[in-house]
């Protein structure tokens, strides 16, 4: 692919006088898997809602698939791109079933189409469509609903799918199997640029072929996990690498007592 996915030239967001996201640059290959890792508040939701439009940067450029944002019609863009977030936000009223075939339903598909793809991305994300197709969300555990969120996000085949810390509330077993599940479907499924947001630095080494870490609303590295373990680019960079050596330490019985 000769187009960057996505791309930010100059990018910056202020509300009043306060700058959240400052001359950000970057850009993300296109059918990459890329993490951002940043502490609260460092404009991580801020930089993804600015992909989907959600969020308009007060200047600068953000390109997706080579051409500026404000080319796109903001209907066809968001048909581009998955959005998969904490708070799922399923339709309590509506099955598994409906619920992901919300987006096709609306670009018109036929029933029986939908149908296939519903089960096609159920066992995608590891769900008997039989068991799961027909219940509703409040049958399903958090994990299995988040299993669901993603299948929705990937319904109508998008190229580009932005995680928000979609893991965050899970127990740290289910965290780890859809951290899994996100690696290999990202493997599985052809020509799918995913940005994945969090503020768990093992998740963000363990899924990101590359990790963009913030702070401040700026780039402090964006490198491989081998580069950023083995050369912080800067002070913030080892100090977050420190944290974790610091938990390993705690747990490991690295304590005098
Ligand atoms: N509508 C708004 N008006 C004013 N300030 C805002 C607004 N939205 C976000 N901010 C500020 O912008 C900064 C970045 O917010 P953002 O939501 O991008 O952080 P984040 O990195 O996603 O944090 P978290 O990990 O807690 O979700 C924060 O300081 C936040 O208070
Ligand atoms: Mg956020």
């Amino acid at each position: 692919m000769t187009n960057p996915a996505i791309q930010f030239e100059n990018v910056s967001k202020k509300y009043g006088s306060n700058t959240v996201i400052n001359h950000l640059n970057f850009t993300i290959p296109a059918d990459s898997l890329v993490t951002i890792l940043g502490s609260s508040g460092c404009g991580k939701t801020t930089t993804l809602k600015m992909i989907n439009g959600l969020i308009q940067p007060t200047s600068g450029t953000v390109s997706i698939g080579g051409q500026p944002l404000d080319e796109w019609n903001l209907i066809d863009l968001r048909r581009h791109i998955g959005y998969v977030v904490q708070q799922i936000g399923l339709f309590p009223h509506m099955t598994i079933a409906d619920n992901i075939g919300v987006v096709p339903k609306m670009l018109g598909w036929n029933p029986t189409k939908i149908q296939q793809r519903v089960n096609e991305l159920l066992r995608l994300v590891q769900l008997e469509p039989q068991q799961f197709a027909s219940r509703y969300p409040s049958q399903l555990s958090g994990g299995q609903q988040q299993r669901v969120g993603v299948a929705r996000a990937l319904a109508a085949n998008p190229p580009y799918v932005l995680f928000d810390e979609p893991f965050g509330a899970l127990d740290a077993l289910t965290r780890l199997s859809l951290q899994k599940e996100i690696k290999r479907i990202h493997q599985t499924l052809q020509n799918k640029t995913f940005l994945f947001v969090t503020h768990d630095i093992n998740e963000a080494l363990f899924l990101g072929e590359k990790v963009m870490v913030m702070h401040h609303g700026q780039i402090e590295q964006f490198a491989t996990p081998a580069e950023v373990v083995n050369h912080p680019a800067t002070a913030f960079v080892k100090e977050l690498l420190g944290t974790v050596r610091q938990n390993q330490a705690l747990w490991a019985g690295d304590r005098d007592e």
